[in-house]
């Protein structure tokens, strides 16, 4: 996006605006034709939403210090001008801020990994709606049709993004397209030399179904009354659906389009890569297409989510522990040097489970989810490489010794609802509630860290499944992860924090004692070298717990969640308040 940067002296402003349009995600039959529809001979039409586009929406590129101020406004409206009533995909009224009594079609963005005020920070109960006459909407949203954000970038280059946050349906609102990438640069960061300009390319990498009619399919289950096994209603008698508490689509979408592929130099390329998609985590890795991994064929990988590595990680040279595990809402920074594969085609692979890491997802396969994208090194070289990979790309100013510590916790419960789910077995099946410390989105904060201090918090996971935690506001050092042992630890309940008997933690630095205290080492329970610089989304394994430390240095009221959407919006998400 070019900013405009007269209205506000010294400030980089822009207008977003979240639309609907038609979106063409390069769907094509195996002979290359598009899809037509049968009715109108006409090609298929996919209809999305975006930010000032069909899909997803422009990069904002920012400048350490250099504040941005950004109007969002609600432009979800349909051919006669009015605001659109119904979603495009089901809305479930079951989950928390979600009710018959509030409009379906709302949002509010919030700029993830940003350093924002609390009033910037796209608070989900804030959101608006695309009428300009609209009151506010009674829990503090303004009145009307946008907001005005600004955010003062008073911290190190890094890989951000923004998306919707409304309350109960963020994860249809980004399903629908409602993302953007936001880069911060910095002078440390054009001190290394990194591939620039046309070989510097952000992959924002998602899943997606699609109906034969060429629209977004996001899996819907009808919902059950456990006792009496009898369907529910809504107010008009009409069924009542779920999208049940993780979705896992079938084809692979990078910048909007299906399995695209991209004509490079023989030359090294950046790529900053986000994990945009819903639930499914991607563990991506490099090969010849056709043949399999070569040497020499793999990624540096030169920072995460807040900013630089400390040491460039080499990864993605092959599948399993080879690849590079993303969770929904991480990002890398990496460098492929595609220099010595003139000629070849490259392709950018898949092999993470779903649900991630024990899942055996009905989707998963090879030649579908398996397959990102793909390189083809046809381009001459246009000139010299003069682009450098440092080995050490800046270092990472250690936090002090926290002023407090807590432990939270990761909860799998069941809730009232069952779904009827036919991938299942027996069907009919009670559906989860994930909660953060026994707690649901609406009872009282009970994390409330001083204002300046630093905090270690164990986030302990008593779940089947890994989870991607992300706090707002801070960035956080990953200091350690670990196992557990179950039988030493009471869960948190009631608004008591959990607590774990002396000896129940087996940390990685501990070198007898991982994976439940078993011998060896398991590298699912240690922090990896890519997870060594500032991050603000962390991966917990199961049975696991991990220990990030962060700063609290803005007042006033934040979301930590798991950015899993689908888990955050089946109560997944707490509030946190940073107070005097
Ligand atoms: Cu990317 Cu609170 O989210
Ligand atoms: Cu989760």
């Amino acid at each position: 996006r070019t900013p405009d940067t007269a209205t506000f002296p010294g400030k980089d402003y822009y207008v977003v605006t979240a639309i609907q349009g038609e979106h063409d995600f390069g769907l094509r039959r195996f002979d290359g034709t598009p899809f037509v529809d049968p009715a109108s001979g006409k090609p298929v039409r996919t209809v999305s939403w975006g930010y000032d586009l069909s899909y997803l929406g422009s990069t904002v590129v920012a400048r350490r210090d250099r504040p941005v101020v950004i109007d969002y406004v609600n432009g979800l409206v349909g051919s006669d001008g009015k605001p659109l009533a119904k979603h495009l995909f089901t809305v479930d009224p079951t989950v928390d801020g979600a009710g018959f009594d509030v409009p379906q079609v709302r949002t509010v963005p919030h700029l993830h990994g940003g350093h924002s005020a609390a009033e910037a920070d796209g608070h989900p109960s804030f959101w608006f709606t695309a009428d300009p006459k609209a009151a506010a909407n009674g829990m503090g949203g303004p009145a009307g049709n946008r907001v005005r954000y600004t955010y003062e970038n008073d911290q190190p280059a890094a890989t951000n993004w923004f998306h919707d946050h409304a309350m109960g349906v963020t994860r249809l609102n980004v399903y629908a397209g409602l993302a953007a990438a936001y880069l911060v640069r910095d002078a440390a960061e054009d001190a290394l030399g990194l591939p620039g300009g046309a070989y510097e390319v952000p992959l924002l990498v998602q899943d997606k179904s699609f109906n034969d009619d060429g629209s977004l399919d996001y899996a819907t289950y009808p919902l059950y009354n456990p006792y009496t096994q009898l369907p529910l209603v809504d107010p008009s008698g009409a069924p009542m659906y779920s999208s049940g508490p993780e979705t896992f689509a079938n084809t692979v979408i990078v910048n909007g389009v299906v399995w695209p592929y991209l004509e490079v130099e023989p030359r090294r390329y950046r790529f900053r890569v986000w994990n945009g998609a819903d639930s499914r985590f991607f563990n991506l890795w490099l090969e010849e297409a056709g043949v399999g991994p070569l040497p020499g064929l793999f990624m540096q990988q030169v920072g995460a989510e807040a900013g630089f590595l400390p040491e460039t990680v080499d990864i993605g040279g092959g599948p399993g522990p080879g690849g590079l595990l993303l969770a929904p809402g991480e990002r890398a920074d990496v460098v492929v040097d595609f220099s010595g594969f003139a000629g070849k085609s490259i392709t950018l692979r898949n092999d993470a489970p779903a649900p991630f890491p024990n899942g055996d997802d009905h989707n998963f396969n090879a030649n579908t989810v398996g397959k990102v994208m793909q390189f083809r090194v046809v381009k001459p070289l246009a000139g010299a490489d003069t682009s450098a990979v440092p080995a050490a790309p800046l270092p990472v100013a250690p936090l002090p010794a926290p002023d407090h510590q807590r432990v939270v916790d990761l909860q799998e419960l069941q809730d009232v609802y069952d779904i009827l789910d036919p991938t299942q077995s027996p069907s009919v099946i009670p559906r989860h509630e994930l909660r953060l410390n026994g707690l649901r989105f609406a009872d009282p904060v009970t994390e409330q860290p001083k204002l300046g201090t630093v905090e270690d918090w164990w986030i302990v996971n008593t779940t089947v499944d890994m989870h991607p935690m992300h706090l707002h506001l801070v960035t956080f050092e990953v200091v350690e992860k670990g196992s557990y042992d179950a039988a030493s630890y009471l869960p948190a309940a009631g608004g008591v924090m959990g607590t774990m008997l002396p000896g129940g933690f087996h940390p990685d630095t501990d070198p007898a004692g991982h994976a439940d205290g078993q011998p060896g080492f398991d590298p699912a329970y240690a922090v990896a070298p890519n997870e060594r610089g500032r991050k603000d989304t962390v991966r917990v394994p199961p049975g696991g717990y991990v220990r990030i430390r962060a700063r609290f240095d803005r007042p006033g009221e934040y979301m930590w969640h798991c950015h899993i959407l689908a888990h955050e919006e089946h109560a997944m998400m707490r509030p946190f308040r940073v107070v005097p």
